[in-house]
């Protein structure tokens, strides 16, 4: 049997997954990934890496087709916007926010908790 350490470690990293290569995701541009947990939007914006859900609160249309503009990602159709660090709705139409993921850049690759 494994130390407890080793499971605990282990079950974290299990969380994890990893949805695109970090050369999939080109600076100050949105992303559209496929996860088991649904489309999620990836920015890479000032060197940090954002994870929303690709899904916009107002009509559910895909914030992937919208603009990164200030921080935030403004949503094509009807002109919401969204944080990208908490995915807070900052403008009309939407008021309830969007998803967001704990991302991280490791060993060429994007990973996600979808947990
Ligand atoms: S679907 Fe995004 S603002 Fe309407």
């Amino acid at each position: 049997m494994l130390p407890k350490e080793t499971r605990s470690a282990e079950a974290a990293e299990a969380r994890w997954t990893r949805v695109a290569t970090a050369e999939d995701v080109p600076p100050n541009e949105l992303t559209a990934v496929s996860t088991d947990r649904g489309p999620v939007v990836l920015a890479w914006v000032e060197g940090r890496m954002y994870a929303l859900e690709d899904r916009c609160s107002h009509q559910d249309y895909p914030l992937s087709a919208g603009e990164l503009e200030d921080g935030e990602v403004e949503c094509i159709f009807h002109g919401a916007r969204f944080d990208l660090c908490t995915g807070r709705a900052t403008r009309l139409p939407a008021v309830a926010p969007v998803r967001t993921y704990e991302v991280e850049v490791r060993d060429g690759g994007v990973y996600l908790r979808l947990d």
